[in-house]
């Protein structure tokens, strides 16, 4: 069985989220997702006027939306790059370089809600993961919501996700050439880094043209590792933020949680 190690998926990963296609991508997003604008709405009231940490900023896509309606909103990425390139676009906010697994910065019980969106989670391996969901627990008050995204270990293709990507509209062909010369090299270099478990796995998926080695967990996995780290009240979402037990058919599912 092949293993992914933590390190090659942690450098592999953090030097995407670091590059130049990453900078160019993230900052120019600022729509919502459907689930997004569903699940925003049901948990309003944990949102607004609320202390609000949204890790993962990115290019601070959610940013326009949350920190508006909270009293208080942190935003962090542990890419220093977009962490910068965020705090250059929202010059008022605090927005920080910093990682989910250490939040030591952050006092016991300091937030509200903690939101980590767009399966930003699924950048660290299976064991980091248990760590970065405590030290969430940890910063959240009791009864403080927790939410967030993650790839679908139940998805029927999980494994098996388009190679060579999709075409993306306004690419040069000299750009499309080179980003699918660079798709091959990647796939060649990380795919025997890929761990199927019964109930998670690492995929080399087509994430920014398969440089990535990603986290996918199933739903049941995924509520038991947040009852582990401290949650409750867990529920489970598909893409459109419709309340599901599983979904073989969503790429990643929404679980939000409470501190417990
Ligand atoms: C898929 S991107 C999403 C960015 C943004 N939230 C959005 O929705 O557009 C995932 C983000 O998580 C960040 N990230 C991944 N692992 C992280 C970690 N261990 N600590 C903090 N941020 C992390 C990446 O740098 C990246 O910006």
């Amino acid at each position: 069985m092949s293993h992914a190690h933590p390190d090659v998926q942690d450098r592999a990963n953090h030097a995407s989220y670091t590059g130049a296609d990453a900078v160019r991508h993230y900052p120019r997003l600022s729509h919502l997702h459907p689930a997004e604008k569903v699940l925003f709405d049901a948990y309003d009231g944990d949102l607004r006027g609320r202390t609000v940490l949204d890790i993962g900023v990115g290019g601070g896509r959610t940013t326009g939306h949350l920190a508006p309606l909270a009293r208080e909103y942190v935003g962090l990425d542990y890419s220093p790059a977009l962490a910068a390139a965020t705090a250059a676009r929202f010059p008022n906010l605090r927005i920080e370089e910093g990682d989910v697994r250490d939040l030591r910065r952050f006092d016991d019980a300091s937030f509200d809600a903690v939101i980590f969106s767009f399966n930003g989670l699924d950048y660290i391996g299976h064991d980091d993961r248990a760590i970065a969901l405590r030290e969430m627990r940890r910063v959240l008050r009791e009864g403080g919501l927790l939410l967030l995204s993650s790839h679908n270990r139940d998805h029927l293709r999980f494994h098996l996700l388009p190679w060579q990507g999709r075409p993306r509209p306004g690419r040069s062909v000299l750009r499309s050439s080179y980003a699918a010369w660079r798709a091959r090299a990647n796939r060649r270099r990380l795919r025997a880094h890929e761990v199927i478990r019964p109930t998670w796995a690492v995929i080399n998926d087509d994430a920014h043209d398969y440089s990535m080695l990603t986290y996918y967990v199933g739903a049941d996995e995924s509520r038991n590792q947040l009852r582990a780290a401290g949650f409750a009240d867990i529920a489970t979402f598909d893409l459109a933020g419709d309340a599901v037990e599983r979904d073989d058919r969503a790429v990643w599912l929404y679980y939000t949680g409470r501190a417990a």
